[in-house]
């Protein structure tokens, strides 16, 4: 265990007063008192959904090994197959800072509790399944006393929202850290810009843009369910081409300029209204798509003072293909995102054209801090090992509800407000707490084999 002795009086009484107030709450008769864990204290790390991202984050977690020992003890996911990838993946530059042995290895919808079974309080856990675990993964590492990093979106709907701006006030009241994988706000350049635009230097700020207009990337699209996997297993695994697993490819694929584009204007829009629609229905070799995403969207976020936010999502082969954002000022303009999600350099110019001659600034950064991936972990240990305020729940919670307005404008046909989506009461994958391999899916294709899809207009109240 870690060092208690180094704690003063007030620390000792923070434990004791939270502890009360846990008592009382949800999560009554498991709370654990967690202590901060020193600079050299081994932070032992469990992985809870082994794909490509959670992969990624235990490289980032185990990279900040300058501020104190840190280990991967623990890896839970629903495929024997992902884990064991991932696991072989990581042991081959990273085995030394890897302690999982075949036992810490764990596979099933339970297996997240085994996994965090094997940390102590004050460890952390990443959570990296599909967006619509994140509650019922989050709940457990509050009961633990973990600290955790989530990836975006951390919800889909409006029910699962205020579960986790529950949750993450909960966090806060144990002096849990939490990081959410909106990297681009550990960005350098952005913060940077950040910090201009917000001192003043664009002026107002009175239209913003995004896009993200690629080939079709990811589970973007689905074929028909084949014979030998179960309804479940099936979109689990294949969660961006379902609503209630990820909120489609709209809010797994756009959430990062939607998010980055609510900092930079210090507000979140309001309302939306959208268009959307689905072209092509088929691949290459002819098999019908049945999944539920649109190929493109184009969403009209509107501020509580007038202003907008165009965004513009894509996934179409042989079209242009756009990916960055941008600002306008009554100052000048500003590039966000010169390429991908929060690639720099970000740099303001004084009038409305990106032309060189009008540049003002243009971000530089280091190598050391070149990599937003790794900023994130960086910020997140450095909270924990020096046990300062951390929890990034409540903007993600924001940053995944704005993003599934505009979804919901797109999918209906209708304008959606912030408080629409926020109080919606489709829950749209309810009981994933107690899940098992065994349970009904979420959502169920009809004998053509296709799944329910927004048709806007006609379904004006629910997605699907
Ligand atoms: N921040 C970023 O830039 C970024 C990039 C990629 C992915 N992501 C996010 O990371 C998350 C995972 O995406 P990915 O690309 O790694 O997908 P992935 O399919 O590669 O990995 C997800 C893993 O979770 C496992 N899983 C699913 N349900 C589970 C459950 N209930 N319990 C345990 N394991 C479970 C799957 O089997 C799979 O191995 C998504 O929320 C995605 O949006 C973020």
């Amino acid at each position: 265990m870690n060092n208690a002795h180094e704690h003063a009086t007030s620390r000792r009484e923070f434990i004791k007063s939270t502890g009360r107030a846990a008592a009382a709450s949800a999560l009554a008769g498991v709370t654990l008192p967690y202590v901060h864990a020193a600079e050299n204290s081994t932070l032992q790390v469990a992985l809870v959904g082994c794909g490509g991202r959670g992969t990624g984050a235990v490289v980032n977690a185990l990279a900040t090994r300058q501020q104190g020992p840190i280990k991967l003890v623990a890896m839970a996911d629903v495929f024997k197959g992902r884990l064991d990838d991932s696991y072989a993946n990581l042991s081959k530059n990273h085995g030394a800072q890897m302690d999982v042995p075949p036992d810490r290895r764990f596979v099933g919808f339970d297996a997240y509790k085994k996994a965090m079974d094997c940390l102590k309080a004050g460890d952390i856990v990443i959570c990296a399944t599909p967006p619509a675990f994140r509650w019922v993964h989050f709940t457990y590492a509050i009961q633990k006393g973990l600290h955790s990093f989530m990836e975006k979106p951390v919800t889909v709907d409006g029910p699962t929202s205020k579960r986790m701006i529950a949750l993450g006030e909960e966090a806060t009241k144990k002096n849990l850290k939490v990081g959410i994988g909106l990297m681009s706000r550990h960005s350098r350049p952005l913060q940077e810009l950040a910090k201009r635009v917000h001192n003043g230097e664009l002026g107002e700020i009175i239209l913003q843009r995004g896009y993200r207009m690629h080939g079709p990337v990811g589970f973007f699209a689905s074929p028909p369910k084949p014979a030998g996997v179960s309804h479940l297993m099936y979109q689990v695994q294949r969660f961006h081409s379902f609503i209630w697993a990820s909120g489609g490819n709209y809010s797994d694929f756009y959430i990062h300029i939607i998010d980055h584009q609510g900092w930079m204007k210090n507000a979140w829009p309001v309302k939306a209204q959208a268009l959307g629609g689905r072209h092509y229905r088929q691949s290459p070799d002819g098999v019908t798509y049945v999944d539920q995403n649109f190929d493109v969207y184009a969403v009209e976020y509107t501020y509580a003072d007038g202003t907008k936010f165009d965004f513009d999502g894509r996934c179409m082969t042989g079209c242009a293909d756009i990916y960055s954002s941008y600002m306008h000022g009554t100052k000048g303009m500003a590039i966000v995102s010169k390429s991908g999600d929060c690639g720099g350099p970000s740099s303001i110019f004084k009038s409305q054209t990106p032309r060189r001659s009008d540049l003002v600034w243009e971000s530089k950064v280091g190598p050391a801090e070149g990599d937003p991936y790794q900023n994130e972990w960086n910020d997140l240990i450095e909270a924990i090992r020096g046990d300062k305020p951390y929890n990034e729940v409540k903007r993600g919670v924001e940053a995944s509800l704005v993003t599934s307005m505009g979804r919901m404008a797109a999918h209906t046909g209708q304008e959606i407000t912030y408080d629409e989506i926020l109080n919606g009461d489709h829950e749209m994958a309810p009981g994933l707490d107690k899940i098992t391999e065994a349970s009904d899916a979420p959502v169920m294709p009809g004998p053509d084999g296709k799944y329910p899809v927004p048709e806007p207009g006609r379904k004006r109240t629910r997605e699907y």
